[in-house]
């Protein structure tokens, strides 16, 4: 099962570690999925855990999701599963921090809920480790360079997948 799961990860070069990686956030995110009242695409929420980071098998710095997004597209993943990993980062990143950070000047903010969940379960899996939203925010906000804009959109981002929860 993992390794059909991983397969692809480990034929374009990704690390053990990225792997442990990604398969705890895949969990993580299909508990969310699963505790959502919303409608949400279990499968498409797999599929973009195990993929957000596959661009770590070029490259760790904050490109990754943009390197990813394209090595998705050439691999001719679904166009929503390339969205996944494009917006995966931070808790999304607007188009002027985008700019700053040597990004394309575009915004990288998730917007589906199946986007949304991969970029928080990212966020909660330390490693292979599962923190809490508390310890995942303290984290966030010690990022080198991290604004107040950004660490408010992972505070927004969290009440708004509790409150799916809750719906
Ligand atoms: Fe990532």
């Amino acid at each position: 099962m993992e390794d059909k799961e991983t397969g692809l990860l480990r034929s374009v070069g990704c690390s053990e570690r990225v792997i442990r990686h990604v398969l705890a956030v895949k969990e993580l995110a299909l508990r969310i999925a699963g505790e959502v009242r919303i409608p949400v695409d279990r499968e498409l929420v797999r599929m973009g855990a195990l993929l957000h980071d596959i661009g770590r098998a070029r490259t760790h710095g904050i490109e990754h999701a943009v390197v990813g997004a394209e090595m998705a597209r050439e691999l001719g993943v679904d166009e929503r599963l390339v969205s996944i990993i494009e917006r995966h980062i931070g808790a999304g990143i607007t188009a002027e921090e985008a700019r700053s950070l040597g990004l394309p000047a575009r915004d990288f903010v998730p917007r589906t809920p199946e986007e949304k969940i991969v970029a928080y379960a990212d966020n909660l899996i330390s490693g292979d480790r599962e923190t809490g939203f508390d310890e995942a925010l303290e984290d966030f906000r010690s990022i080198p360079g991290i604004g107040e804009g950004a660490v408010e959109r992972f505070i927004r981002l969290h009440q708004e997948i509790e409150q799916w929860k809750r719906q």
